[in-house]
């Protein structure tokens, strides 16, 4: 909702904000109704099915492989468990390091570390990808890279697998902000030996909590289905191996049950045909808000590649250099006007702004020129419930209150 004394006579009024920067857009129709289908018949396990009957997990995972191009993908219980059933698919022991992005959010160095191994952070660069010329420093550490797309943003993904193929490192990649997004014409997930994914609400698709880990290599598919938790019922799933790849691993692969069940997947069913739709609605409202930050006196936007196909629901500037108090205010500035920017400078993790210095359970050595860019980082979410009348006001407010806390030196 716009405040009407933005457009009206009152010219000399403050603008403010005073929509929700957490409504995500309602379920489609189609969700809501093949969701009472699922409740009504009451089969709502994935592997509760009558004869002949193909669950709509099954059918989910048929989809999503698609989507990504993908052999083989399993639908899972959430990002995070996906993220730590592939590197216990490709073999990560305990003890073990992995390679990380020092930008991303708490729940990929989690994954890591509920495997029992340790994290190896790289930096992030001022376009916020991660810094290639410190993997490729830090590449013998690890045989593991797990790679975060944070906030969508996608490193130059022909030389990072050059980096990674070179050193012998597996790739995992993290693609909770990029399902839908490309690099160059392959689907973000598909570099890398798996793709993890994320169907958590404030994600590409919204179930609550889910996610799938997409992959082309049938060692590693079979392992994930039976991690997730099959049991012996792996021939249930369709954008699965053969009964060979199972009959490989199936006595030596533990259950660690993580599964999607059919209420779930029978939501994200019509969403997933809906996303290349969306993604155009979220780059249109990207687009305004960061055309309204163009130019703003002590602000950077962050450049995006020609071969980045991102999808914008969420927009991050920086305000490098600039002194921890002057962006508190700013931060209080936009918040009095309703404007939510989350930054990911502050000492203590506030909500999600978590950094790679917060999390203590890893003993990581300092990194200068990262800790000077992610001191800048603002962030902001951008849903879909956002018209674009409503992306440039935001875009207005954030110019004049950066502007103004600027101008004060
Ligand atoms: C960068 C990133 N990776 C992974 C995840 C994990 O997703 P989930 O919440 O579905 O476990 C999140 C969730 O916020 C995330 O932001």
């Amino acid at each position: 909702m716009i405040d009407p004394r933005a457009w009206g006579g009152n010219k000399g009024a403050m603008e403010t904000f005073t929509g929700s920067f957490t409504q995500q857009e309602p379920i489609p129709e189609a969700g809501i109704e093949a969701a009472m289908d699922v409740l009504r018949h009451g089969r709502l396990h994935r592997y509760n099915s009558n004869p002949g009957e193909v669950p709509e997990t099954a059918r989910l995972e048929e989809e999503f492989a698609a989507l990504t191009n993908a052999r083989y993908c399993v639908a899972v219980a959430s990002g995070g468990y996906a993220m730590s059933t592939a590197l216990r698919a490709v073999d990560v022991q305990p003890g073990d390091k992995v390679l990380s992005n020092a930008f991303t959010l708490a729940p990929v160095p989690g994954a890591i570390a509920s495997v029992g191994a340790t994290p190896v952070f790289v930096g992030v660069t001022e376009q916020l990808r991660i810094d290639l010329d410190d993997l490729a420093a830090k590449a013998k550490q690890a045989n593991v890279l797990l790679l975060s797309h944070m906030r969508g943003h996608i490193c130059d993904m022909d030389r990072l697998m050059a980096i990674c193929d070179a050193a012998g490192i597996t790739v995992i990649e993290d693609c909770a902000h990029t399902m839908g997004a490309a690099w160059g014409d392959v689907p973000s997930g598909r570099h890398g030996a798996v793709g993890c994914y994320s169907c958590q609400t404030y994600k590409h698709v919204n179930s609550g909590e889910g996610g799938f880990l997409v992959t082309d290599d049938e060692d590693i598919a079979a392992r994930a289905v039976l991690l997730s938790g099959s049991y012996m019922l792996y021939d249930r799933h369709r954008a699965a191996p053969g009964p060979e790849a199972f009959a490989r691993v199936k006595d030596v692969t533990p259950n660690i049950s993580g599964r999607m069940d059919n209420l779930r997947a029978a939501i994200l069913r019509p969403q997933l045909q809906a996303l290349p739709e969306q993604v155009a609605r979220w780059n249109d409202r990207y687009a305004v808000v960061e055309v309204g930050l163009r130019g703003t006196p002590g602000l950077t936007v962050i450049d995006r590649g020609d071969k980045e196909h991102y999808v914008g629901s969420s927009i991050q500037f920086l305000l490098l250099d600039w002194a921890g108090d002057k962006v508190r205010d700013v931060l209080q500035r936009c918040a009095a006007r309703g404007v939510e920017l989350k930054w990911f400078g502050a000492n203590e993790p506030v909500a999600f702004t978590s950094r790679y210095d917060n999390w203590r359970y890893v003993d990581a050595p300092r990194m200068p020129a990262s800790d000077r860019v992610l001191r800048g980082i603002v962030d902001m979410r951008i849903p879909l419930t956002f018209s674009l009348d409503d992306c440039a006001l935001i875009a207005r407010i954030i110019r004049a209150e950066v502007s103004a806390v600027f101008q004060t030196g």
